[in-house]
């Protein structure tokens, strides 16, 4: 066979990188999911950025009814159900698709919430949790997850001032302060047990700081050195000043 007659040769595309941002109410998850997917798409990589639960307009219609608080008169095993009812959609019509043409995902919260909201504060057998992730997820784990730590008092104090007068607290802010305090410890204990996987950022401090910690951690885990350079054309202190809440 001459090299003209050889099939074309069809280069396997590389799969794209899934990072996830936890923590805690009022840690500013959504604004730094903002920043990250923002300086990603300067470095010239498709990035679809997107949230849980939520991401699909069936797991959207799930985040209101969880939200709203209908899912906790079942119990947190029910409840885990539900996320994971709406995570599974979230993978299969997005997150999957995006990772397989060689898109890059930032997700604001994913399977450690559940690990923690439902898991560990409500008391739930842990290998419950890991039957229920196995289930879920299968192979798609995140490459690289960002927990965003700071003391509860200050993170509700957050979620309440960017809170309409007309709004209340949704179902998880509404919580006791103990509760909260519980949920942090989780998920510090979360970044403890799994260090190849998560880093835990300080965000008790001003949005463009959080985002200069981030984003070394993206740069030393995931970047090339050469998206690392086309990355560096950016600022990040203009990429966070462009944006507008602290969420
Ligand atoms: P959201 O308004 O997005 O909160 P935040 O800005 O703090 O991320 O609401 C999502 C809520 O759902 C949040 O309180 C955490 C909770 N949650 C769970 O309890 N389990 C889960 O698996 C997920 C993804 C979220």
């Amino acid at each position: 066979m001459t090299a003209a007659d050889a099939p074309p040769l069809r280069l396997k595309r590389r799969r794209g990188r899934f990072i996830t941002l936890e923590g805690g109410e009022g840690a500013g998850k959504s604004t730094q999911v903002r920043i990250i997917a923002e300086r990603l798409r300067g470095a010239g990589l498709e990035t679809i950025a997107t949230r849980e639960p939520g991401g699909t307009p069936h797991a959207e219609a799930l985040r209101r009814v969880l939200l709203a608080g209908a899912g906790a008169p079942l119990g947190p095993a029910a409840e885990a159900l539900l996320f994971s009812a709406a995570r599974i959609d979230h993978l299969d019509k997005l997150i999957r698709p995006a990772l397989e043409r060689g898109a890059w995902v930032v997700c604001d919260r994913f399977s450690d919430s559940t690990r923690a909201y439902q898991g560990a504060l409500g008391n739930l057998d842990p290998r419950l949790v890991r039957a229920l992730e196995h289930v879920t997820l299968g192979e798609t784990r995140p490459d690289l997850t960002l927990i965003l730590d700071l003391p509860p008092e200050l993170g509700l104090a957050r979620a309440s001032a960017r809170r309409k007068a007309s709004e209340v607290a949704d179902r998880f802010e509404a919580e006791t302060l103990a509760f909260h305090r519980g949920l942090r410890a989780t998920f510090q204990d979360i970044a403890g047990a799994e260090p190849q996987r998560c880093v835990l950022i300080d965000a008790g401090c001003g949005k463009a700081e959080v985002a200069a910690s981030i984003w070394q951690a993206i740069e030393t885990r995931l970047l090339s050195a050469r998206l690392r350079a086309k990355a560096r054309g950016q600022s990040l202190a203009d990429l966070a000043a462009g944006q507008g809440t602290t969420t």
